[in-house]
């Protein structure tokens, strides 16, 4: 498929994961695709792989938000598609009882903060074209509870949910799709260093999946590319879950 044909992609967090794997489907499917990330070294190689650009950008730097869409600007002739997907999941989050300040603050700024810095400087470019399909990435924890809790985390991706539903009301009439994407536990770096140290962990949250295993990153990175494409056309401020079902059990089956 090419449904992204002349469009321009911009993808935080593209280094890796969810990320790296949208990156890789968005260059499949035919758009010019640039990668911001922190880190330079893999951020480059995929760039290279796929035959787009990369920017080093700290998504919670203004400067360094504002700078990396008017590159892909400068470089492409437009700013398409936002992936507003960079996050992290540190361990020092965990139970509001063992979480400091410090730990709740990193937390915010990098899930949450960002994205406001996202959106506040690719509207713009879309504006002007009337076009544009921004993903946020959120997550299922923003629409239901865990009691193995990583309380700054969960409480950053329901103001991602908020803001994205929020932001694709606002700018419906003027041609800007804004979806939150809830994925499920995806077999990535984040989660695979969360539960090496703790199998126990991992099998606690699979007893919860109806599908009985963890999502793969190009699982979600599909459902990215459908919701950046006119093919969604009609989808926006969704809180849409990729979870394989999570959200909908009570009773899994039986392995
Ligand atoms: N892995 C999961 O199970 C899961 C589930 C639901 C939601 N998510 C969300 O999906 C997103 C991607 O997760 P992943 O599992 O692919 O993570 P990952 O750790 O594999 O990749 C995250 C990328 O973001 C980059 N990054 C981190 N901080 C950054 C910053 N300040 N500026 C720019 N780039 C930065 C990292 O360098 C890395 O390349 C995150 O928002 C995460 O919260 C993940």
């Amino acid at each position: 498929m090419q449904r992204l044909e002349d469009r321009v992609a911009v993808v935080t967090g593209g280094a890796s994961g969810i990320g790296l794997a949208t990156v890789r489907r968005f260059a499949q499917e035919g758009a010019k695709v640039v990668i911001a990330d922190v880190d330079e070294t893999t951020g480059k190689n995929v760039a290279e792989e796929v035959g787009g650009l990369f920017v080093r950008a700290d998504v919670t730097s203004e400067d360094d938000v504002r700078e990396m869409y008017a590159f892909a600007e400068n470089s492409y002739g437009s700013v398409d598609i936002a992936f507003n997907n960079a996050g992290i999941s540190p361990p020092d989050d965990d139970s509001i009882l063992e979480t400091g300040i410090d730990a709740w603050r990193r937390v915010q700024e990098v899930n949450l903060t960002s994205v406001y810095l996202c959106c506040k400087h690719v509207i713009p470019y879309m504006r002007e074209r009337r076009r544009g399909s921004i993903i946020n990435t959120a997550s299922f924890v923003a629409v239901m509870g865990a009691a193995t809790s990583q309380i700054s985390y969960t409480a950053s991706k329901g103001g991602v949910l908020a803001m994205s539903r929020e932001l694709g009301v606002q700018f419906a009439r003027e041609g800007i799709r804004v979806n939150a994407l809830c994925p499920g536990p995806v077999n990535t770096p984040l989660l695979q260093e969360l539960f090496a140290k703790d199998p126990e962990r991992a099998a606690r949250r699979l007893v919860h999946i109806p599908v009985g295993r963890f999502a793969e990153a190009s699982e979600i990175a599909a459902a990215v590319a459908f919701l950046a494409s006119d093919d969604a056309s009609f989808i926006t401020a969704s809180e849409f879950l990729v979870d394989g079902g999570i959200s909908g059990a009570y009773v899994t089956p039986l392995p």
